[in-house]
């Protein structure tokens, strides 16, 4: 494998009773590239970043990260390996401020039984904390119960969880949805530059396309379990294919999205 690929996927399927999700997708991923993964609902976006994390077992096909096939393994082992990803819908955990939503990730991403057993308030867990709250503008949320804070932030804590261990990949399912527009982009300016600064590979699923364009070297659009397009975003948004069987739908869900937003749901 060549060594500036971190991701290797050949020939992926995946059927659930009468339904394909996954078709023929072929995919090689560059270390340190930044991917948006756009796609109408249930064009397979999940499923994807489902499979390659562990949490789905393909059909068929191999997935191969950082040059060792890691198909069908388990997500826990997937994760130790370096490929690490955030839920369409944030795990935070809502009763506890955020420095313990921290101290829990930075505790499990330690991964051994050793370290389970030490005391979670130690003055080494609580300084790796506190570096991540800097880095992620979270140090004013610090002892905030996390179900008081905007989705917004909430968000940013929950991919903040996901990257304690340094992933060498992130995969982020709709780090964006349900933040209202004016977050947004301080969300994503403060998420990419910091996993561009310690040389993170990121695939993100997003539905809102200035969101796409601002920040992706490469977007992969997802059709019916197929990538129809993998392009830069000049190419692949001006894509005909694209045009016709991803934006349409997508704006509606932007649309929807922003609605919720407004309606005070989220
Ligand atoms: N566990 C499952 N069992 C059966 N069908 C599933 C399962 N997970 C996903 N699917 C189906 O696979 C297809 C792709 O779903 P997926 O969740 O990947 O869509 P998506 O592109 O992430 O959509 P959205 O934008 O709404 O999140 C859909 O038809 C969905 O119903
Ligand atoms: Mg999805």
């Amino acid at each position: 494998m060549n060594n500036d690929l971190i991701l290797r996927v050949r020939d992926l399927h995946k059927s659930f009773a009468g339904i394909i999700a996954a078709n023929n997708i072929n995919l090689d991923v560059a270390n340190g590239e930044i991917i948006g993964i756009i796609g109408a609902n249930g064009a397979g976006k999940t499923v994807f970043v489902n499979m390659v994390t562990g949490y789905l077992k393909p059909t068929s096909g191999l997935i191969e990260f950082d040059g060792d096939e890691i198909t069908g393994i388990n997500p826990r082992d997937i994760t130790r390996t370096g490929a690490c990803r955030s839920f369409q819908i944030s795990q935070v955990f809502m009763t506890m401020t955020v420095l313990e939503n921290l101290l829990v990730a930075v505790s499990l991403a330690r991964q051994d039984l050793k370290s389970l057993l030490k005391p979670l308030y130690s003055d080494e867990r609580i300084n790796e904390c506190e570096q991540i709250m800097r880095r992620y503008n979270l140090t004013e949320h610090r002892d905030k119960i996390t179900n008081t804070l905007s989705q917004g932030v909430r968000k940013l804590l929950d991919i903040a969880m996901a990257v304690v261990s340094k992933p060498k990949l992130l995969l982020l399912d709709e780090p964006t949805s349900g933040v209202s527009s004016e977050e947004k982009f301080d969300l994503m300016d403060l998420v990419v530059n910091a996993l561009k600064e310690q040389g993170t590979t990121v695939l993100f699923v997003e539905h809102d396309m200035e969101v796409v364009r601002r920040y992706v070297d490469r977007i992969l659009a997802f059709y019916q379990g197929e990538i129809i397009c993998d392009a830069p975003p000049d190419v692949a948004l001006n894509d005909s294919k694209v045009i016709e069987y991803v934006l349409g739908e997508s704006r509606k869900s932007t649309y929807e999205n922003e609605q919720t937003v407004r309606a005070g749901y989220a």
